[in-house]
Order: structure tokens, then C-alpha cells, then sequence
């Protein structure tokens, strides 16, 4: 490849960084080190094969913005046939300067006249989106065109003439002859090494506040950027950092650190919110507390607690108060739920809803439910029953009869009733169940069958079972007695019976009656009651014999109350006395006695042997108690009054007693003569045989036998007296016997 350049060059100026300013259109001497230079291509190629080739060898396409520009390269350059490339490009249809990627400016455009045409004149169809420049053309020579990128024509290239090193901080200006350096705000001298400084005095450092800055030049140089911050909870007034500017100003004045706010929160219907604020209110640190009104809760139930971040937001959203909710309510069989505002399907609380039947169903339950702030129903959720009567449940004793479906008593069934036997129905026989459910009779009882009192029994007792004054129920029984003397005719016992009847009639008692006493033979009944032959209970019949006849048996009988007499018949039997007994020392003389046996009216006599005498009845008669009339006698010995001695004299007696026949003598002492009987005997009537003898002294006889002879005389009429006397006291008693001696000495 051969290389052509101009020795007529336009000066560039060249950016030591990256991009290509084309800002100043200078010419300059081709032979100046730092000035561009213009080159063109010998050969045709198309404008990316241009393109490459100008960046390959030189700086890039030339770019023209000026019109000296343009009548340089026009004179200086040979004409070509195809004409030159130069660095102008459409892309998205905007024509743009490709070196520095910058859309043509109006102002700088150069088009020939009536272009940029896009292929009005050719008709290839390709679009037109590459740039040439007409060099030495006749017409519009310098102007451009737009024209079909793959076309092969000369390309146009330049080389830049400022050095990568030219200036420190700023652009490098190609100039004529020379370049100079245009420094970038911040910085000045003559290469652009100064940067400019800002006041570190002015960073004034806020309450709660820091600092930290970035130093990119130099400490507190030109874009040196100074970031302020705040302790948690605070917040820049700018947060923005402050920037050292190319004046020496810092970009903004310092800031200050305010407490962090988050956003007010207001309080929320149904509900109520408290805030504690240990810095300030609705700020950093606050923390508020929300609570909801009975029957509502917190839509978030995450927290009720919000607090305030250092970020200025609450660390949750704010809650509300909603209502609570009850359960969805299910549906109800065979009814129907209606609930108010039934557009919503919420059951919130306060909500109320009601139930309802269809025909044929009652509701058993609450009509009615509300939903309460516990979040529950208030009432539990009703049923649709069928309409059925319920079973007639009767007292005892009723028999009800609803057929065999007894489980479900429809409208329109029926039930009979009857009563256990002994009771009777009081009510209705038959109920028929109606559509509201209910039976349209009442259910009847039952009552006792009863049975009116029974009546007295006359002469009798009745003794009922149940004795709760005159009433009597079926069942109850009554049983009869009789009182004694009475016997029972009809029944015993009677029983209420079912159709209120006594089982039994009355029954009777009736006296018991004895039969006739039989006749009694040697003998008379004698009956208290003579009335004929009849005899009641308690009668009395006695029975008596005839002389000599005793009553062997009783002698009264009692007709008793089994209609029997107490006692049976008795017999007369002929008296009868036993033998009499010997008599001792006597004899027993007995008249009509055949043996030993003696009847009534037989007599017995006594009499005794001699020397004895008899002592008592001499005769006896058996009399019709079949006793002897008299006790028996008995035959004593006679006895004479008993003696003594004689005074001055002794006595020698038979018998030791004194008894009949027994003798005793006498005899006197020495000088005493016995004066009287010497010996006595005792004699059949019980006397001595003569009187005692005494003893006489014999000294003075004349005087004895005056006295003998006074006392003879004396003595024959005084003898004849006290005999007398003697005679008579025995007639009179026995006891002077036992005195007898002495009577007889006082006698003396
Ligand atoms: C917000 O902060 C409060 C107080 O520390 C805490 O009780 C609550 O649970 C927090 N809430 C959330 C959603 O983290």
C-alpha cells in the first residue's frame, strides 16, 4: 500500500485522553511537530475498509466542520473519480461524527443541494448511510453527499499533533504552530497542574454529626468530596456530600443532623393508639402501641407494637382495627339463613342472622345468632326439624296406641288410649296429630275405678284392707266377721272389682241357736229362756234331782257360740248311805238295810253295854244327801268322882281310874279311927257306894262322940242337900266334873 499525505495539513486538536475535539479549525505548517497533517488512500475501497485503514495508520477519518477546512482539502487533494470517504455516518438514522460518536450540528452541515437525497438519484436500492466529499468536482465542489457504504472510494484520513503527556489537567488545543492546554475546572497553570483548594475550616461538624472525606487531587482539593453523617436516628439536613468545587467554594454550606421522623400515625377508628417518645414524638426510638375496641383486632396480628427505625419507617405497617370475624355459618338443612347486609359474605362481629323452615320443618334452636366480639355465634346453629308429635307419654296405668310407626308421628296420625283394668279414662279415646306438631286432644288419665263403702254388718265386723276413710279401689278387699254368738252366712270376703262392684253381697250373722235339753229322768231342767225349745248363745239351763236322787254331771250348761250346749246331759242317781260303822261297847240296830247298802229314809240305833253310857244320838236316818243325819255316837265307860286319902289316913283303890266297878278302902293312921264306910264301890249312875270315910283321933272320945252325935244329925240333913245340889249341877254341864273334888270338899 502506498501512503499519501499533504503537505498542506490542517491543524486538529488532539485530546491526550480518548475523545478527539475538532472545537478550533486551524491551519498550521506541515512541517510543525504538533499539527495534523492530512493523508488519502491511492487505492478505492469501501467506508469500513476506509475507516480501518485511517485508524490503522493514522488517527482516524478526517472530520470537517469548517468551511477553510473544506477549501484546503479541495485544493490541496487531486481529483479523484469516486470522490473521498470522510468520518460523517448515519446511525439510527442520525448522522453522526463517527471519531467523536456526536451528532451533526445543523450548523455544521455542508450537503450539497438537494442532499442528503438517501438514493432519490441512484437506484440500487441500498440505502445511503456513508458520507463523500466532492473534491474538484464542477459543481457544489467541497459539499457532501450521502451515498451507499459498500461503494469503494479514497479514503481521507488525519493525524492528530498534541502529545498524550501535553497537558496534566486539561485538554490540549491544537493551535497554529503550537498547542496550548485548556485546563478542566479545578485546575490552572500552564499545563493545568494546579488544582484549586477549598477552606477544611468551613466543614463544620454537627451535633450528633461526623465527617468523612475523599480526597481525589490533593486534602481539601478540587473534588474532594467531604460526606457528612449522622449517629443512628438522625438525618442529614442535605445528604448530599459537600463537594470542593473549581471556584474553591464548597458546594453547598454544611448540614446538620435532625432527629429522624417517621410518619405521624393517626389513630385508627374502632381502635386507639398510645405512643411513648424517648426523643420525640412520631421519631426514632417512638413506640406506639395499638389496641382495637371490643369486638375488633388488629388486621396484622404480626405485632401491635409499631416502632419508629432509625430509616424514619415504622418497623411495620400500620395496623387498623378490624372487626372479628365469626366463622362462616354453615348451611341450614331444610331452612333457609338470612343475615343483614347480606351483600358482603363476612360474618363480622355485630353481624346477626336468622333461620327460617321450609314448610313441614320447625326450628329447634336459637331464630336467631349474632356474632360476638369473642369472635363466637352467640347462640349454637339451629336445626330444621320435622314437624312430628311427640310420643303422648301418659301416667301410669294408660295404654297408648299409636300403631307400629310409633318413631315418627306425622301430622295426621293417631293414637288411642285405654286405661289398665281397674281404672277408668277420663278424656279423650283418640288424638290426631295436626300440622303444628301438636296432638289435638289432650292426653287423658286414667282414674281409679272405685268402689262405694261397704256397709255395716250387724253384729258383725268388717275389716277392709285399704282403710283411708270409705274409698276403695279396685283390688281392695273387705273380709267379714261376726261377733260371738253370731255365725257368718254369705261370703267371707268380698273384692273391688274392675266395674267398680263389691265381688260379693253383704253376707248376714245370723244368732247361734242350741238345740232342746233332753228330759232329765228322776230329775228338773229349769232354762232361763222358756221361750219353746229355742236357745240362743249365752243361755243357761240348769239341771236339779228329786229327793234321794244326786246329780251326777253338771249342773249348768251354757249354750255356747258354736250352737253346742257347754256340757253334756247330766243323771239322777238314787242316794245311797254308806254301812255304819261298829259301835264299841255298844251295839247298832238298823231297820230296812238290805246288806250294807242303806237308802234314803233307812235309820240306824244305838245303845251301849252296862257300865257305859251312850254319848250322842241313839239313831240316825240316812238322809237324801246320802249322809247319816247324826254323827256317830260312842259308848264311854261310867266314871265316879275321884277320890283323895283321908286325912291322917290312906286310901288303896282296884282300878287306877275311877271307873265303874273299880272299889277303893280306906284306913287311918296310928291314934286316928276310920269314921265311915271302909270300903266304897262305884256304881252304875257314876256315884261312890257311900259316902268317904275320915279319920278321927281318938284322945278325947266323949268330945268325938259329941260331935259325932251334934254332927250326926247335921250331918243327916246336910248329906241329903249337898246330894241334891250335886245332882242338879251335873244336869247342867260337864265342867264342874273336873272340879268335883273340890266342890265336894267345899260341900264337906
Ligand atoms: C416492631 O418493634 C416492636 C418493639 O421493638 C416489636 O415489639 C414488634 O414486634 C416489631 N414489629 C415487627 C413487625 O417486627
Amino acid at each position: 500500500m502506498e501512503f499519501n499525505f499533504g503537505f498542506f495539513s490542517g491543524c486538529k486538536s488532539y485530546v491526550s485522553w480518548i475523545r478527539l475535539f475538532l472545537l478550533y479549525s486551524i491551519l498550521c505548517m506541515w512541517t510543525s511537530v504538533e499539527c495534523w497533517s492530512y493523508f488519502y488512500s491511492d487505492t478505492t475501497m469501501n467506508w469500513a475498509e476506509a475507516r480501518t485503514w485511517c485508524r490503522e495508520h493514522y488517527t482516524d477519518m478526517v472530520a470537517i466542520q469548517n468551511q477553510k477546512e473544506i477549501e484546503h482539502l479541495n485544493s490541496w487533494l487531486p481529483m479523484k473519480q469516486d470522490y473521498y470517504w470522510i468520518g460523517i455516518r448515519k446511525i439510527d438514522d442520525i448522522w453522526t461524527w463517527v471519531g467523536t460518536n456526536k451528532a451533526l450540528t445543523e450548523e455544521a452541515t455542508n450537503w450539497a443541494k438537494n442532499e442528503p437525497n438517501n438514493g432519490m438519484i441512484t437506484t440500487t436500492g441500498n440505502s445511503e448511510d456513508c458520507v463523500e466529499m466532492y473534491i474538484k468536482r464542477s459543481r457544489e465542489t467541497g459539499k457532501w453527499n450521502d451515498e451507499w457504504c459498500g461503494k469503494k472510494k479514497t479514503a481521507l484520513c488525519y493525524a492528530a499533533a498534541c502529545k498524550n503527556d501535553s497537558c496534566a489537567y486539561g485538554e490540549c488545543v491544537e493551535t497554529v504552530n503550537n498547542h496550548k492546554c485548556e485546563c478542566f475546572p479545578g485546575f490552572y497553570g500552564e499545563r493545568c497542574e494546579q488544582v484549586v483548594k477549598c477552606s477544611a475550616d468551613e466543614l463544620i461538624i454537627p451535633d450528633k454529626g461526623n465527617l468523612s472525606c475523599t480526597h481525589t487531587y490533593g486534602e481539601f482539593t478540587y473534588d474532594s468530596s467531604c460526606q457528612y453523617s449522622c449517629e443512628e436516628g438522625y438525618q442529614l439536613s442535605v445528604p448530599r456530600p459537600l463537594r470542593c468545587t473549581a471556584t474553591g467554594n464548597w458546594s453547598e454550606p454544611p448540614p446538620t443532623c435532625k432527629l429522624v421522623q417517621c410518619q405521624e400515625l393517626s389513630q385508627s377508628p374502632r381502635g386507639s393508639i398510645e405512643c411513648f417518645d424517648p426523643l420525640g414524638s412520631f421519631s426514632y426510638q417512638s413506640t406506639c402501641i395499638f389496641t382495637c375496641d371490643q369486638g375488633y383486632e388488629l388486621n396484622d396480628s404480626l405485632s401491635n407494637t409499631l416502632q419508629c427505625e432509625s430509616s424514619g419507617n415504622w418497623n411495620s405497617s400500620q395496623p387498623s382495627c378490624i372487626p372479628v370475624q365469626c366463622s362462616t355459618l354453615q348451611d341450614l338443612e331444610n331452612g333457609i339463613v338470612t343475615c343483614e347486609n347480606d351483600t358482603d359474605m363476612t360474618f363480622s362481629y355485630g353481624k346477626t342472622c336468622s333461620f327460617s323452615c321450609a314448610h313441614g320443618y320447625r326450628l329447634a334452636g336459637a331464630s336467631r345468632v349474632t356474632c360476638t366480639s369473642a369472635a363466637e355465634w352467640s347462640e349454637q346453629m339451629p336445626q330444621c326439624e320435622a314437624i312430628t308429635c311427640q310420643n303422648p307419654e301418659g301416667e301410669a296405668h294408660l295404654i297408648t296406641d299409636c300403631g307400629k310407626r310409633q318413631t315418627e308421628l306425622k301430622p295426621s296420625s293417631t293414637c288411642s288410649f285405654s286405661c289398665e283394668p281397674g281404672f277408668e279414662l277420663q278424656g279423650a279415646h283418640i288424638t290426631i296429630c295436626s300440622e303444628d306438631g301438636l296432638w289435638s286432644e289432650a292426653i287423658p288419665t286414667c282414674k281409679a275405678v272405685q268402689c262405694s263403702a261397704v256397709q255395716d254388718l250387724k253384729n258383725g265386723i268388717v275389716n277392709c284392707e285399704d282403710g283411708t276413710g270409705m274409698k276403695f279401689s279396685y283390688g281392695n278387699t273387705c273380709s267379714f266377721s261376726c261377733e260371738q254368738g253370731f255365725e257368718l252366712q254369705g261370703a267371707h270376703i268380698t273384692i273391688c272389682s274392675e266395674d267398680g262392684q263389691w265381688s260379693e253381697a253383704l253376707p248376714v250373722c245370723k244368732a247361734v241357736q242350741c238345740s232342746a235339753v233332753q228330759d232329765l229322768k228322776n230329775g228338773i231342767v229349769n232354762c232361763e229362756d222358756g221361750t219353746g225349745m229355742k236357745f240362743s248363745y249365752g243361755n243357761t239351763c240348769s239341771f236339779s234331782c228329786e229327793q234321794g236322787f244326786e246329780l251326777q254331771g253338771a249342773h249348768i250348761t251354757i249354750c255356747s257360740e258354736d250352737g253346742q250346749w257347754s256340757e253334756a246331759l247330766p243323771v239322777c242317781k238314787a242316794v245311797q248311805c254308806s254301812a255304819v260303822q261298829d259301835l264299841q261297847n255298844g251295839v247298832v240296830k238298823c231297820e230296812g238295810g238290805t246288806g250294807m247298802k242303806f237308802s234314803y229314809g233307812n235309820t240306824c240305833s244305838f245303845s251301849c253295854e252296862q257300865g257305859f253310857e251312850l254319848q250322842g244320838a241313839n239313831t240316825t236316818i240316812c238322809s237324801e244327801d246320802g249322809q247319816w243325819s247324826e254323827a256317830m255316837p260312842i259308848c264311854s265307860a261310867i266314871r265316879c268322882p275321884h277320890l283323895e286319902a283321908p286325912e291322917n289316913g290312906n286310901m288303896t283303890c282296884s282300878k287306877h281310874e275311877p271307873v265303874f266297878s273299880s272299889q277303893c278302902s280306906f284306913t287311918c293312921d296310928q291314934d286316928f279311927a276310920l269314921d265311915g264306910h271302909e270300903l266304897l264301890t262305884c256304881v252304875h249312875n257314876g256315884s261312890w257306894s257311900g259316902k268317904k270315910p275320915t279319920c278321927q283321933a281318938v284322945l278325947s272320945r266323949n268330945v268325938t262322940t259329941a260331935i259325932v252325935a251334934a254332927g250326926g244329925s247335921v250331918l243327916g240333913s246336910g248329906l241329903l242337900m249337898s246330894l241334891w245340889i250335886l245332882k242338879q249341877l251335873r244336869k247342867r254341864t260337864s265342867k264342874f266334873e273336873l272340879n268335883s273334888n273340890s266342890s265336894d270338899i267345899d260341900l264337906l
